[in-house]
């Protein structure tokens, strides 16, 4: 379970910690030899997702804009056991880009899985949206999400094939309150179809996760009357409750690894139901529905 420790006996009175395990149905060294560079991988899903990786075996490389929390984030992954680094990158910033890209192929060599989990977004009506809030929104959810895909896609995985995930968002029926992130995240999901029918002939598979509404520490950061508003979301999937940060890195580490060879081009709901919600058969509570942390 996450959070707990393996304690080690050494002798009588010394206790040593060994590692933290974490939750995963995948097997001990799946991803041993891998390169992984996940985006936002300093916090929430991001981060849960570069964990279960590392624990796996595989070399991950955290990405976003704040260095110091990408490098504290791959500092606690390698007091666990694995094998981590933390770089900066801006994905709205093409030379940012570049820079993360050739830092990691210096340092590695190879980046064969690609999460593009960074993103970000702020409620707001469509009829308030500013320019310049609507562009960085775009930018960085959609723009940012190809622009890094490419750079990755030409320096490395071209030659040596690899797996993408996108991270999306449940924007099935529209997204009220948030039409730029709709739209963008729109864009990503058919932006995986045209690079799977691209990219197939490399040996790239491209996938999309579509989480739905997740107790994450992104959740935890919007203003308290979205926050309490977004909270009660859980009554709209038939779990009846939010989903968590474990179950999205399930499905992305599913469609990143060899279990999903035969997949590709796909947008993979995580949202116990959210998308399908039916008037006819509102979700009711119930004690029977597992939780994966
Ligand atoms: N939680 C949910 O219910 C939910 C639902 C659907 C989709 N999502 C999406 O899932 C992803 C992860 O969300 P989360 O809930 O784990 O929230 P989070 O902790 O806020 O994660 C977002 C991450 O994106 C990074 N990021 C933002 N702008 C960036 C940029 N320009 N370049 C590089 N990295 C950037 C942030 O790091 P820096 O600030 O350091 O750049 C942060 O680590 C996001 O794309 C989010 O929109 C979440």
């Amino acid at each position: 379970m996450d959070g707990e420790g393996i304690v080690f006996l050494t002798s009588c009175f010394e206790i040593k910690f060994i590692s933290t395990m974490i939750n995963t149905v995948f097997k001990d060294g799946l991803f041993e030899g891998k390169v992984a560079l996940v985006t936002g991988g300093g916090t929430g899903i991001g981060l849960r997702t570069a964990r279960e990786l590392a624990q796996l075996g595989a070399t991950v490389v955290l990405a976003s804009r704040k260095e110091d929390i990408v490098k504290q984030a791959a500092e606690s992954i390698v007091a666990e056991g694995g094998k981590a680094i933390g770089l900066p990158c801006n994905i709205r910033e093409p030379e940012s880009i570049k820079a993360c890209v050739d830092d990691v192929l210096q340092q590695f060599g190879k980046i064969d899985y690609l999460v593009n989990n960074g993103g970000g977004q702020f409620p707001s009506p469509a009829e308030m949206i500013q320019p310049k809030g609507w562009h960085a929104v775009i930018e960085t959810n959609l723009t940012g999400t190809f622009l890094l895909t490419q750079e990755v896609f030409n320096r490395t995985m071209q030659k040596n094939g690899g797996s993408v995930v996108n991270v999306v968002a449940d924007m099935r029926n529209g997204f009220p309150m948030m039409a730029h992130t709709g739209a963008a995240r729109a864009g990503v999901e058919n932006l995986t179809k045209t690079l799977a029918n691209e990219w197939g002939r490399y040996g790239v598979r491209i996938n999309s996760v579509m989480p739905g509404t997740i107790n994450s520490s992104g959740l935890n950061r919007y203003d308290p009357t979205f926050k309490e508003f977004i909270f009660g979301y859980g009554k709209f999937n038939q779990t009846f409750r939010l989903g968590t940060e474990g179950e999205v890195a399930a499905g992305i580490i599913f469609l990143l690894s060899p279990a999903a060879a035969f997949v590709t081009g796909v947008n993979l709901a995580v949202d116990g139901g959210q998308s399908i919600y039916h008037p006819l058969f509102p979700p009711e509570e119930n004690t029977k529905n597992e939780v994966w942390e």
